[in-house]
This record gives C-alpha cells, sequence and structure tokens, in this order.
C-alpha cells in the first residue's frame, strides 16, 4: 500500500515534468501532420487515386425494410477502371486492386458521426500511414494517404481503427479487400477469382443489425452473430461453372474462428495465405481461420455433376473459451438476442446467438452446365526466402508476450492500450530481425475469479512475419485435437491464432520505416477493451 501511493507520488511528478515537454512535441507533430497527411504532396505522383467516404447509408439487403449500415463509397479519380472493384448490393467497401511497386493516393474522407482512420490490414507502410488510431479525423475531416505498395501480391484488407470504436464500425460494414497482383501467374483469375468475406451478424425483425448489448461478458467473449454474411451480400450461394476457382477468403468477422471445409469431404486445396502464395499448394482437411486471417484456396468443379451444391462449411470445434465466473461457456447472460430466425445452425433456438465452434454451412456454390477454363492446379507457386534465424538478435531469449486476463481485463503482459505509450520491451531497432514469443495463459490455473481461457488472434502491424514454433504442448488435448490439422506455418503472415496455453515463435524483421505501430487481438471487441499496444522502431 505505501508502495502504492509512493508509485503514485512519483508518477505526479514525473507527470509535471513531462507534461510541459509533451505537449510541445504534440504540437511539433501536429504540424508536421498537417503538412503530409491533410494535404497532397504535389511532388508525388499516384499511379492509382482514389477516395473513399466512410458515411452512414441504408441498403436493400433483404426483403422488407432495408438496413441501416456503415459503408465506404468510393470513387477512382486516377488509374485503371480495374482498380476499384464494387460488390452490387453488399454493404463492404470496394476492392481495391494494385499492382507490387504502384504509388497509392487514398483520400479518405469521414462523413460518420463518429471518428475514424483506416488501416491498411497487412501493409508495409510508414508509421502516419498505418491507420494508427491517434490520426483519427472527426466528421466531415479528410486525411490522404500517400504509400508505394511494398508488399508481395497476397490478399489484404483495409478498415476503420478508432480506439474503442473498431468492433462497432467494421460490424456496421466498414471493411475491404485490398488485393495486391502481379499479372503473370497461371492461376484462375477474372470471373474465376471469388473473394470470400466471411463474416457474422444479428439482424432483428426488421432487418436492423444488432452489436452487443451492454452485456459484460458478451463483451469479454466478443460479438458472435446466429447469420453468416458473405461479401457484405445476403445471398447464401453463388452459381459456379464447371471450372476451376481461385477464393480469396477473408475471416472479417469480429470474434468468430472458422473451420472451413467443404461439404463434399474434398480436401481443401490452399494456395496462399496473408502475406501471398505459399511455395507449393498443401492440401488439408480443413483450416482454421481467425479473425483477420486470410487464405487462397482453390478448387475445381469441372468434373462436378450440374446442378449439385457444394458448401463451404464451418465444422464443429472446442474453441477452448471458458468464462471462469459464469461457469463454462456463454449463455447466462440473459436471452439477449432477437434474431430474424434465419438460422444455419443445427441445434440453436432462432433467437441466440450461435457459439464460437458450433457447426455452420457459410456458403454454397451451385454447380451450372456452363464448361469453362480448368487451368490445372500448379506444383510450384511462387518462392519464399526462409527467414533467415543467424540474423536474429535475440534467438535464445525472445520478446515474450503475454496474452492474459486480469482484474476484468484482457491485457498484454499486464498492460492495457494506452495510446502514446512504449514500453521498453517494446522498443526494437530499425535493421534487426527478433524472435518474439506469444503466450496465451488466460487468467493462469486457478486463479482469482476462477478460470478465463479464450483464443486470441494475435496480428502485429507494419510487417509480414514467420512462424517459427508453435508449441501446443499445454494447449487442453479436447481444444487442440479439435484443430490440430488446420494450421498451415509457413510463407508470410500478419496474423496467426493463438489458443489457450499455446505459445507461438515468430521470426520479424523491422526495415524501413521508424515509429510506433500497433500490435493486438484481433477480435475486436478484445481489442477495443484494450488488448492492443504499441511496438516502436527506432534508428
Ligand atoms: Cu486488422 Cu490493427 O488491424
Ligand atoms: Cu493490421
Ligand atoms: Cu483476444
Amino acid at each position: 500500500m505505501k508502495k502504492n501511493k509512493l508509485k503514485q507520488l512519483m508518477r505526479v511528478l514525473i507527470l509535471l515534468i513531462i507534461i510541459p515537454s509533451f505537449a510541445f512535441c504534440k504540437n511539433s507533430k501536429q504540424q508536421k501532420r498537417s503538412s503530409s497527411q491533410l494535404t497532397i504532396t504535389e511532388s508525388f505522383e499516384p499511379d492509382i487515386d482514389i477516395s473513399l467516404t466512410a458515411i452512414p447509408a441504408e441498403i436493400q439487403l433483404f426483403e422488407g425494410e432495408k438496413t441501416a449500415i456503415y459503408t465506404y463509397n468510393s470513387e477512382l479519380i486516377k488509374g485503371e477502371s480495374t482498380s476499384l472493384q464494387q460488390i452490387p448490393n453488399s454493404y463492404l467497401g470496394p476492392i481495391i486492386r494494385v499492382k507490387p511497386q504502384q504509388k497509392i493516393r487514398i483520400r479518405f474522407n469521414n462523413e460518420l458521426p463518429d471518428k475514424s482512420i483506416i488501416h491498411w490490414h497487412g501493409l508495409h507502410v510508414p508509421h502516419e500511414m498505418d491507420g494508427h488510431p491517434m490520426y483519427v479525423i472527426k466528421k466531415g475531416d479528410q486525411f490522404i494517404y500517400e504509400f508505394v505498395v511494398n508488399n508481395r501480391p497476397g490478399t489484404y484488407w483495409f478498415h476503420p481503427h478508432p480506439h474503442g470504436k473498431t468492433g462497432y464500425q467494421v460490424y456496421k460494414g466498414l471493411a475491404g479487400l485490398f488485393i495486391v497482383e502481379n499479372d503473370q501467374n497461371d492461376l484462375p483469375s477474372g470471373e474465376y477469382e471469388i473473394p470470400l468475406v466471411i463474416q457474422d451478424r444479428i439482424f432483428d425483425s426488421s432487418n436492423q443489425l444488432i452489436y452487443l448489448e451492454n452485456n459484460m461478458m458478451d463483451r469479454m467473449v466478443g460479438f458472435l452473430g446466429n447469420e453468416i454474411i458473405i461479401n457484405g451480400q445476403s445471398n447464401t450461394s453463388m452459381k459456379v461453372n464447371k471450372a476451376t476457382y481461385r477464393f480469396r477468403v477473408l475471416n472479417g468477422s469480429n470474434s468468430r474462428i472458422y473451420k472451413l471445409a467443404w461439404s463434399d469431404g474434398a480436401d481443401l486445396t490452399v494456395i496462399g495465405n496473408d502475406g501471398g502464395l505459399l511455395s507449393k499448394p498443401i492440401d488439408k482437411p480443413y483450416m482454421m481461420l481467425g479473425p483477420g486471417e486470410r487464405i487462397d484456396v482453390w478448387r475445381n468443379f469441372s468434373s462436378t455433376n450440374s446442378g449439385e451444391q457444394i458448401s463451404l462449411k464451418s465444422l464443429a470445434f472446442n474453441s477452448g473459451t471458458i468464462m471462469g465466473m459464469m461457469g463454462s461457456g456463454r449463455g447466462m447472460g440473459g436471452g439477449m438476442m432477437r434474431g430474424r430466425g434465419n438460422m444455419q445452425s443445427n441445434n440453436n433456438p432462432s433467437d441466440s446467438y450461435i457459439d464460437n465452434g458450433d457447426a455452420l454451412t457459410l456458403y454454397g456454390f451451385v454447380v451450372s452446365d456452363k464448361q469453362g477454363e480448368a487451368v490445372p492446379l500448379p506444383t510450384e507457386l511462387e518462392p519464399i526466402e526462409q527467414f533467415d534465424l543467424s540474423e536474429v538478435v535475440n534467438q535464445n531469449s525472445p520478446r515474450q508476450f503475454n496474452f492474459h486476463f486480469q482484474r476484468m481485463e484482457w491485457l498484454i503482459n499486464g498492460k492495457t492500450f494506452e495510446m502514446n505509450e512504449v514500453a521498453d520491451w517494446e522498443k526494437v531497432k530499425l535493421n534487426t530481425a527478433e524472435l518474439w514469443e506469444f503466450i496465451n495463459s488466460g487468467s493462469g490455473r486457478g486463479g482469482m475469479g476462477g478460470m478465463m481461457s479464450m483464443p486470441h488472434p494475435v496480428h502485429i502491424h507494419g510487417l509480414q512475419f514467420q512462424i517459427i514454433e508453435r508449441d501446443v504442448s499445454e494447449v487442453p488435448p479436447a481444444v487442440w485435437n479439435t484443430m490440430k490439422d488446420g494450421f498451415i506455418d509457413e510463407g508470410w503472415q500478419d496474423t496467426f491464432l493463438l489458443l489457450p496455453d499455446m505459445r507461438v515463435k515468430v521470426a520479424l524483421r523491422f526495415e524501413d520505416f521508424t515509429g510506433i505501430f500497433l500490435y493486438h487481438c484481433h477480435n475486436l471487441e478484445h481489442e477495443d477493451m484494450g488488448m492492443m499496444r504499441n511496438y516502436e522502431v527506432i534508428e
């Protein structure tokens, strides 16, 4: 107790010293910002120039009443028409298509009642262009992004990142795909390349979105819906030709995890993940996909019978969610859900959420009798540079990041998010490579208030990393056995699932840009509650 008082006194003293100089810093930063992000840089000649306006709107998603949503309206100011693709009748933003090394300008206008800012998930861009919540703009303001595409061809995405409001704004409809492509590969393209953004929602009986009510337990778990929405549209299936397809799958849900599989039992042929194509296709019986993660899936329908429907499903699994104080699982919160009743789960009443891990049908593919292009699956895709561990500076003592629960909060190493705070253990050097180890310890075994345990989709901004080791020895077998064949720890990634009691080591390299970047849990409710921190790349 005494110690705490002393600490507090010290803190006040330190603040008194720091505040004046900090205010000065902040001013100079503001100035720099107004010259570089609030106006166009004349010397920057973009290949693609787009305006994106976040705005409340209404769309005819279902029969009857229109649904109030948020969306990104877009306009191509400069560039090829293919660089901006609209999805008809969808709440999602456009698909932005760019090529490596292109110069991109995006003029973001905020017409929402709330503050907002856009983050380019997975892109390697400078600090000021990354959409850190410190850069939020208010209604009526504009933020100009100007950057060069540095990433490998792959499926990236964009979404809002205002602290405390990300979950709500994404839920209301703000998200879009950002595809980096080069034209030289032998994979299905054009009408044979299909985006699949998977989200779950709850609509009330007049077709309006229902987000979390103020039930503490539901927030702790994260939003779970009772209806699957693909690409922000109401269709539950699409027609396909007898042909080969490439599906770019994004889990754009707030907190739901999917165990993706084909309904006919065929293997899932995975050709890419977060950071682009794999070196070779990998066949999996199913794939786990946490919020924020992407995979590219190749599928051949050319010998499927006309009229047959093959669905993408999410198989049942045990997510390892334990909410100690309330007993196991949810449902004690008191029947809050008022669904429209378009249920896709097998064993749930129509007026509740569907639990994470329950079986679901996601989307159907109805095979037509039209013969389309059948492109053979390449045996080699895109070479992947193996991370050279000899350049790692902390090989034997990785930085440790403990994702855990304490004092009714989801925390990282005991800390919650502070806008400008970077702890000593969050500072790294430019042009070095490191090992980071992520540990999911929940509330620890037998902690006060009982056991709290959940999977966390861990995401790091500003770069792509490689998973070096996934230690599952402590993961409860009842959980692990239901998911163990659904991971690909290859290639470049920016988000991965950290299951209860799992330890994952990743290798990362800090290149090109100094400054503050985020890392956080991509369960958007966890993120909004503060399971997010800054790391800083220092010269
Ligand atoms: Cu898609 Cu900070 O995240
Ligand atoms: Cu991100
Ligand atoms: Cu989390």
